[in-house]
């Protein structure tokens, strides 16, 4: 039977179990997915005997994704624009691919979570400077949004980001993003900001015109701060949870040949596990 893992440095946080168990008792496949807590320095070596260790591919969780990038045979357009890798496979050849699916994952969810987003979106704006503003980046561009302004705590990230995007990708600092919102049809964090234990993140959310789409990746709570104003003020939210489980569907069916599917029944499987 065929056998998936999670290989993180902690892993005991990762839902990812929960949502490849769901799919494998679902479609009645004889397979496992389990958790691999794996160090750093004992990474490169794990990853390239992983047919060894029983596996036929796996999700590299933090803090292994830019090692992951360095560390398999070829990996996909998406994994090297964002410089990192998040899913695993070994191919018929018996070669170690990689892929980044997160971009995916977040661009899927917004699709289905707000279908009419891409309608009018000149301009977007992305608050957060680490690797999921580089998956979220990659997947806007993709999608053909022209103007992407790009803002964080520390600018020189921003920066670092803007030169590696290029043309759509505008750098915002911090303290002026207030001003740039009411040109913005959506609205994306992806600080920590307003994950539990965090500060909420501040920002006017009135600015916003009344079409906006606000999305956050901070899924616990479901519910953070920016999506609960957002909301109370009539805008269209998007949570973090979704891009979740979308980004996990390309690696499930590269494993156990079944392209499975984002439910509300999955959704509340994982919801419990929070
Ligand atoms: P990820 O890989 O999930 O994107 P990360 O690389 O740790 O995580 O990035 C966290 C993001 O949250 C960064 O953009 C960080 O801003 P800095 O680059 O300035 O560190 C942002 N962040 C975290 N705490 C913050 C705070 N208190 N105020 C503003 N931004 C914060």
């Amino acid at each position: 039977a065929p056998r998936a893992c999670v290989i993180g440095w902690p892993v005991e946080h990762s839902r990812s179990p929960a949502i490849h168990g769901y799919w494998l008792a679902h479609y009645g496949i004889d397979g496992a997915y389990v958790k691999e807590a794996v160090a750093p320095e004992d990474f490169p070596a794990f990853l390239s005997s992983l047919s060894k260790h029983g596996y036929v591919g796996a999700n590299v969780t933090l803090p292994h994704k830019e090692a992951a990038l360095r560390a398999v045979q070829e990996a996909d357009t998406a994994a090297r624009a964002i410089g990192a890798v998040n899913t695993v496979w070994l191919d018929e050849r018996g070669a170690l691919r990689g892929s980044n699916t997160d971009a995916y994952g977040f661009m899927t969810n917004l699709d289905s979570s707000a279908p009419d987003w891409r309608e009018g979106c000149d301009v977007a704006m992305v608050l957060g400077a680490g690797g999921a503003a580089r998956a979220i980046l990659h997947g806007l561009i993709e999608a053909g949004i022209p103007r992407i302004l790009l803002t964080n705590r520390t600018v020189a990230k921003a920066e670092t980001l803007a030169r590696d995007f290029g043309d759509p990708v505008e750098v915002v600092p911090w303290e002026d993003k207030d001003s740039a919102l009411s040109a913005c049809r959506l609205l994306v964090n992806t600080t920590s900001l307003g994950m539990a234990g965090q500060p909420p993140l501040d920002i006017m959310v009135t600015a916003l015109p009344a079409n906006a789409v606000v999305t956050d990746i901070v899924y616990v709570p479901l519910e953070t701060p920016l999506l609960a104003e957002a909301r109370a003020r009539g805008l269209t939210t998007v949570d973090g949870l979704g891009m979740l489980l979308h980004q996990a569907v390309p690696g499930f069916e590269r494993w156990f040949g079944v392209r499975p599917e984002v439910t509300p029944d999955l959704r509340a499987h994982v919801v419990a596990t929070l």
